[in-house]
């Protein structure tokens, strides 16, 4: 099998090329990313000798160079990673969300259709249900639940999701689309909350916590969120989605708490700021689907993991580093430079 995988260079999606690589060691992984300011390829430098891998630069709404790349690989199954991801970003600069996060979903679809991929997965987001109020603990999203989306990226997102659906059902292409609540963990780009958080308090800068820090978001260990999209892919109903979530809400202010105690770093770094505009208040997911569907159990617990997490960076401080410093964007043309893809 060959598997091709969009934005596998940040976040998720090389957590995901490395559980591939362990779990499916017959498989082999293309990687297709344009290395934006959050695409790091030094993520995935443990895979890049691995014959069994290829990577390729490129945006995946360049029709051309998707067309050739599809022609050339061929791949049995893609998985979408490939988006603009942050939202305070979304604010800011909505347009490139709209462009990489719906037309490069489009561009790879159709791909997807004149190559005969026989599985398109899209990696949505909880956030398209919007938010929910933060006194109903007993109201958690579900798959049927309406979309809501209150940023531009959760738009984005949300049209990606019913452009997949359109897809599927108007010229069967087959595919499944996952909405994942939160993740956490190693090789998350250092604007995010938790690993902004850390680098801040490694450098004893202060924390700023949006508002009055009480949102709440639903955690889930990155790693598992790779063993459900492994379930989906393998084992998912075409045209389904499945919910992905923790079982572990917890508020901004707590998040920020345990990371200053794991890192034995003072309260007083905490400085609470203007709130982020349109700031959604609570996620919550039901992944009662998944679970019973395809017998998914995330293994990692919230302390555990957020344990894992503080050591990873403490262990791969020259990681963050070179992002601070920039040379993380000089890496692609130290191994590949000149190379014509
Ligand atoms: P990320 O920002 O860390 O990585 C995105 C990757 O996509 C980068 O490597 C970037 O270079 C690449 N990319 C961006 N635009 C591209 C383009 N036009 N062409 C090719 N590559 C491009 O994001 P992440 O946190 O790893 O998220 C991955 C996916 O998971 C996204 O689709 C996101 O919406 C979804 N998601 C994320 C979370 C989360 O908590 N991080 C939760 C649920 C869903
Ligand atoms: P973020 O990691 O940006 O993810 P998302 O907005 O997609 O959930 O933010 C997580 C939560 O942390 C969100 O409620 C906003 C809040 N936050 C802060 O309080 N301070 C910060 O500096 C950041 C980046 C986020």
């Amino acid at each position: 099998m060959k598997i091709l995988v969009t934005g596998g260079a940040g976040f998720i999606g090389s957590n995901f090329l490395y559980y591939i690589a362990e779990n499916h060691s017959d498989y082999s992984m293309v990687c297709v990313d344009s290395l934006t300011y959050a695409g790091n390829l030094y993520n995935l430098s443990s895979l890049i000798s691995d014959s069994r891998f290829v990577f390729y630069k490129a945006d995946i709404t360049d029709v051309k160079t998707i067309d050739k790349i599809f022609g050339k690989e061929n791949p049995d199954i893609v998985v979408n990673f490939a988006a603009e991801s942050h939202v305070d970003r979304s604010i800011e600069n909505p347009g490139a969300f709209l462009d990489t996060n719906v037309i490069g979903t489009q561009v790879l679809m159709n791909a997807s259709m004149k190559y005969g991929v026989k599985r398109f997965h899209q990696v949505s987001t909880d956030e398209v249900y919007g938010d929910l109020p933060i006194d109903r603990p007993d109201l958690l999203f579900t798959e049927e639940t309406p979309l809501h989306p209150s940023s531009p990226y959760s738009v984005s997102k949300a049209s990606a999701d019913m452009l997949v659906q359109a897809y599927n059902r108007t010229y069967g292409l087959p595919a499944t689309i996952s909405r994942c609540s939160n993740n956490y963990g190693g090789y998350q780009f250092p604007e995010k909350l938790i690993p902004l958080m850390i680098t801040n308090a490694l450098q004893d800068k202060p924390l700023p916590v949006y508002g009055d820090g009480l949102n709440i978001r639903d955690w889930l260990y990155v790693k598992d969120h790779c063993s459900a999209i492994d379930l989906i892919i393998h084992k998912g109903k075409e045209g389904e989605i499945y919910n992905i979530g923790g079982n572990n809400e917890k508020h901004n202010i707590d998040i920020v708490k345990t990371v200053l105690r794991l890192l034995k770093k003072p309260e007083a770094l905490i400085t609470y700021v203007k709130d982020r505009p349109g700031h959604d208040r609570r996620y919550a997911v039901d992944s009662g689907k998944i679970r019973a569907e395809l017998g998914w159990t995330p293994k990692t617990d919230f302390d555990t993991g957020i344990e894992k997490t503080v050591k990873w960076y403490l262990e791969n401080q020259k990681w963050l580093q070179d992002i601070e410093d920039g040379s993380y964007k000089e890496y692609y043309d130290k191994i590949y430079g000149g190379r014509d893809e």
